[in-house]
């Protein structure tokens, strides 16, 4: 078995595995769990508080309390209709003198059964011994179900969750002596799908156990106490020391420290990590919403994310198992990615292709597979995913990989699931980002991409070592840029905001490296304002979308530099020309400078002028803050957009 105590953990870092294989994917639930001698129902909900992005439909918490007994609290809505049941103060065992100081707490994205006070975990089996958080589907519940009713259970839900807590506590009282790690090991044999899990048992209150199949389980290490969760933002509070569990892994955890097998019980191997990010980063800082203060923090997460890349004139990834002659063989690269990620992913293509004279095709990971794309040893496919996490594009890296494509992974999660599944890894140090917007995020991926290009431009010979260089010097700088954009648009971008807060529409335009910048302008809107919102390619305006165009609509131009590409400049001008005879209203994002656009912008947001491949960073941000603002003026949660969660971990 192996033990994990208090112990300083090496940094994060690579580590080769071999890829794991699950069958199922599973929805986005938030789980904590604690054991150790702080007030349990407090430690949980401030880390329910740092998962509530994963999902808020309901929530709720289990302690084991003073007198050996099982309190479970649980609320439909978000976490404060939990925190408004809670009882007073905050402590369990009320009247004992002894609060608990073992439990669990979950807030949830509903998959079975709608969101209401009873389907909101943990929950317990008929005589409250156990209790159970569960993040994934059981897919062979409804025969679990059947046959727990054959035996006269009656449950109390409509999840499929449910019936883990029932198995566990007839596996315990069939043989008590064996424990409760037991008793889970012989009920996850069972399960079918995906599922993370974590059970304690009111007659064994100083432990919890918790198995890991599919969704994300860390371990969180402190003195006399020990945390799980699905992301350490739950625990930073109190340890920043982890162990991350691999699949099919089973954890015990007391006070004094954790043991890990697998599901056969089989010692199992651990990553331990130290996490380089402290408190303040997983908190508001002042601002009313994380989305705001994550736009704000940029400039840091694109400088993080360069940092150390350069090494000796050459660019280095996080994690290579790939030799240099493997990289040099690749002939083709797809880009797959979802979302946000998908709109980091085409610039990838412009700064790929030019810089290496190799194709590139950029596709949205739901899609590859299916398509059945031509991947041999000679393709690589990079995949984009902040959280490592999404199902798409896990799934898309599996495909790849089994027809032995090279995977590159672009991440911000260290030790996901899809860098870990990846031959090569580079991570965006952009820091934990809780607003489900993608923002500083979207910009660490883009100077990611740049970064993976000048890579196969070295590996490749296209480029000399003076002009890398000369290129990440160029990436180091656009930091400044985006700090000055911050500065000067904000209260713009907002004003405007408020002026367009009613409309029906926005349309956003865009050419070139400008055309993706159009649509995650576009996306943004959409998640964040419930507007109906649509990014084009300028070009493409007279093939259609331009029937949309009515008196007062307002358009969204981001117009090239008028020096480097004055031809695309003339386009866009002409273009905007063609909107405005139709009544349109005009935001122009132009560069400084740019006198030309001045008459034909009803609005215009200057940004300041960069070479043509780093113009989406700048060009982005006044498009987040927009996006925000007429969210917030239209009274919207700017960081919990309805029906959505941050990483969406089914296909
Ligand atoms: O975690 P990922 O980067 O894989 O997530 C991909 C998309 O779900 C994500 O970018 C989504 O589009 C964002 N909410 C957009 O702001």
């Amino acid at each position: 078995m192996t033990r994990v105590g208090h112990r300083r953990s090496p940094a994060t870092g690579g580590c080769p595995e071999r890829p794991e294989r699950v069958v199922t994917l599973t929805p986005v639930c938030g789980i904590v769990g604690y054991v150790g001698w702080r007030g349990a129902q407090e430690v949980l909900v401030n880390g329910l508080r740092r998962l509530e992005y994963r999902g808020y439909d309901s929530a709720g918490v289990a302690v084991v309390d003073g007198r050996g007994e099982l309190e479970v609290h649980r609320a439909a809505g978000p976490l404060d209709n939990l925190v408004a049941v809670l009882p007073e103060g905050g402590a369990t065992g009320e009247g004992t003198g002894r609060g608990g100081t073992t439990g669990m707490g979950h807030t949830r994205w509903a998959t079975h059964g709608p969101p209401t006070d009873r389907n909101a975990h943990p929950h317990r089996d008929a005589a409250s011994k156990v209790a159970v958080v569960h993040n994934g589907i059981i897919e062979n519940f409804v025969a679990l179900r059947a046959e727990l009713e054959a035996a006269g259970v009656e449950l109390a839900s409509d999840t499929d969750s449910e019936v883990a807590a029932h198995l566990v506590a007839r596996a315990f009282a069939a043989d008590p002596d064996a424990g409760l790690t037991a008793a889970v090991r012989a009920v996850v044999a069972r399960l079918e799908g995906a599922f993370t899990l974590v059970f304690t048992h009111a007659d064994s209150p100083d432990e919890i156990v918790a198995a890991r199949r599919s969704s994300p389980l860390v371990v969180g290490v402190g003195e006399g106490e020990m945390f799980v969760a699905s992301d350490v933002a739950a625990f930073i509070d109190h340890t920043r020391e982890a162990v991350e569990l691999g699949q099919d892994q089973i954890v015990t955890l007391t006070r004094g420290g954790a043991v890990v097998t697998d599901f056969l019980g089989e010692p199992a191997r651990t990553r331990p990590f130290h996490v380089d990010w402290d408190i303040a980063a997983a908190e508001k800082g002042g601002h009313d919403f994380f989305m705001l203060k994550e736009i704000e923090e940029q400039p840091a997460a694109l400088a993080d994310t360069l940092r150390g890349h350069l090494v000796d004139g050459r660019i280095v990834l996080d994690e290579q198992r790939l030799s240099d002659q493997e990289l040099r063989d690749i002939d083709k690269v797809f880009v797959v990615a979802c979302g946000t990620a998908y709109h980091a992913g085409l610039l990838a293509k412009y700064a790929i292709e030019h810089w290496c004279r190799i194709p590139v095709e950029v596709e949205v990971a739901s899609e590859f597979r299916y398509r059945d794309p031509v991947l041999d040893r000679s393709t690589l496919v990079v995949a984009i995913s902040q959280s490592g996490e999404t199902a798409d594009t896990l799934e898309a890296v599996r495909h790849a990989r089994d027809q032995k494509a090279r995977v590159l992974a672009i991440c911000n999660t260290n030790g996901a699931q899809i860098p870990r599944e990846s031959d090569a890894v580079l991570y965006t140090h952009a820091g934990p980002e809780v607003g489900v917007a993608a923002t500083k995020t979207f910009t660490a991926q883009v100077i990611a991409c740049y970064l993976v290009g000048l890579a196969l431009a070295q590996t490749f010979g296209t480029k000399y070592a003076d002009e890398v260089a000369r290129e990440y010097a160029e990436l180091e700088a656009s930091t400044d840029a985006v700090a000055r954009v911050l500065e000067a648009v904000v209260e713009p971008a907002r004003a405007l905001a408020r002026e367009l807060a009613a409309s029906k529409a926005v349309l956003f335009l865009g050419r070139h490296v400008g055309f993706p910048v159009a649509l995650e302008g576009a996306l943004k809107l959409k998640e964040l304002a419930y507007m109906h919102a649509e990014g084009f390619a300028a070009g493409e305006l007279k093939h259609g979308p331009i029937a949309l165009i009515e008196q007062d609509l307002p358009v969204v131009v981001v117009m090239p530099s008028p020096k480097g590409r004055a031809i695309l400049h003339q386009k866009l001008l002409s273009n905007i020309r063609e909107i405005q005879a139709r009544g349109a209203r005009t935001i122009v994002v132009a560069e400084e400078g740019d006198e030309t656009v001045r008459p034909f912008a009803e609005h215009l947001i200057e940004v300041p002028a960069v070479s043509t491949l780093l113009q989406p960073l700048v060009a982005s941000v006044p498009l987040q803050v927009f996006a925000a603002e007429v969210a917030r003026a239209r009274g919207y949660d700017v960081d919990k957009p309805r029906n959505l969660a941050k990483s969406v971990t089914v296909e």
